[in-house]
């Protein structure tokens, strides 16, 4: 497991199951990445505290049902390294480590600090932990040493801190830490039902775990193009909350001739609808079925963790070693 450059790190926050946004936001990109390089993915537990620090009551079952969601969708335990993070210890430790290297103003500049103080109004952030949790996500990153981080367009402004932080250990000390590049994650965004981002909190979302049943319900509510009201209204497929899923999970072909009937009045939005739900299912059932595998079965997928753990605390103590003899400690 020595190659360093083959290797990738990414985590997600346990907070809920996981909708089309995330898979075709994350998982997708980390499905194609598993299939050529050594992902370590880890459930991100301690970020979760860092806005949620007064709301654990569910955190065990989110991270049961984040790997769940994970094996389901399709990610390989054979082939990723899958953990959690506050089993590994050496991420606090690297935490505490770089924050003393790390200058405050850093941390305060963040565009998504400002941005979330702003968002988050309502819950008590104002915290250490909530400043700091870019460091955090730069130990979680350097402690494996990868060549790239697959994230999202508003993850840049925090590996960029990490790479700051990693050529600033590198002057101080020793140079130990690669500079880790961004994987941009290139898949078009799933929004939500409703034209929004796909969100919890919004309650607009399709989960990877919804039955047919409840997805065909959903997608009987959707939104459609608003100013086609009957069905003789010729409609715009670009100004479509449902086509655009079309363009994430229907084919080509039949992308085309839905554009067609839908600009020539000739299809409606009830047939449009139905061959969305028939392409939904045929995406779905696969996940479904995987996902009864691991269902109920806590043993086996706390096996998985723990060996996940295993691997990651080896790779991290070599770090860590590293680390100390750079620094002197
Ligand atoms: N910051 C990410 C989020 O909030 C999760 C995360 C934590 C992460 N550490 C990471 C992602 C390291 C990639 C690499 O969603």
């Amino acid at each position: 497991m020595s190659n360093h450059s083959m290797r990738i790190v990414s985590g997600m926050r346990p907070t809920g199951n996981l909708h089309l946004g995330h898979y075709f936001g994350t998982l997708k990109n980390w499905l194609k990445l598993q299939k050529d390089t050594i992902p370590f993915l880890f459930i991100a537990d301690w970020h979760a505290l860092t806005s949620n620090y007064n709301q654990t009551n569910y955190l065990k079952t989110y991270i049961y049902e984040l790997v769940v969601d994970w094996l389901s969708a399709g990610i390989n335990p054979e082939k990723c390294i899958i953990f959690q993070q506050s089993k590994v210890s050496q991420h606090a430790e690297l935490n505490l480590l770089l924050g003393m290297i790390t200058p405050l103003s850093w941390l305060e500049r963040n565009p998504t600090y400002k941005e979330q103080q702003n968002e988050l109004k309502n819950k008590e952030i104002d915290t250490f932990g909530f400043l700091g949790y870019p460091v955090l996500m730069a130990a979680d990153i350097l402690l494996y040493t990868p060549k790239y981080v697959p994230v999202g367009q508003d993850q840049l402004p925090h590996l960029e801190l990490t790479r700051e932080i990693a050529r600033r250990f590198n002057h101080l000390y020793q140079p130990i830490f690669p500079e880790p590049e961004a994987s941009l994650t290139s898949e078009a965004k799933c929004p939500g039902l409703d034209g929004r981002k796909m969100s919890k909190s919004y309650g607009n979302s399709i989960y990877l775990k919804d039955s047919i049943e409840e997805v065909t319900l959903k997608v009987k509510k959707m939104l459609t193009d608003s100013a086609r009201i009957k069905k003789t209204d010729r409609g715009n497929p670009d100004l479509c909350n449902l086509f655009t899923y079309h363009k994430i999970l229907t084919p080509k072909n039949t992308q085309q001739s839905i554009r067609e009937g839908c600009t020539t009045a000739s299809m409606g939005c009830i047939e449009c609808k139905e061959i969305f739900t028939k392409n939904l299912k045929t995406f779905l059932e696969p996940i479904h079925e995987l996902r009864n595998t691991y269902i109920n079965k806590k043993k086996l997928v706390q096996d998985i963790l723990d060996l996940g753990c295993k691997k990651a605390q080896k790779e991290a103590e070599k770090t860590m070693n590293s680390v100390k003899s750079a620094m002197n400690i």
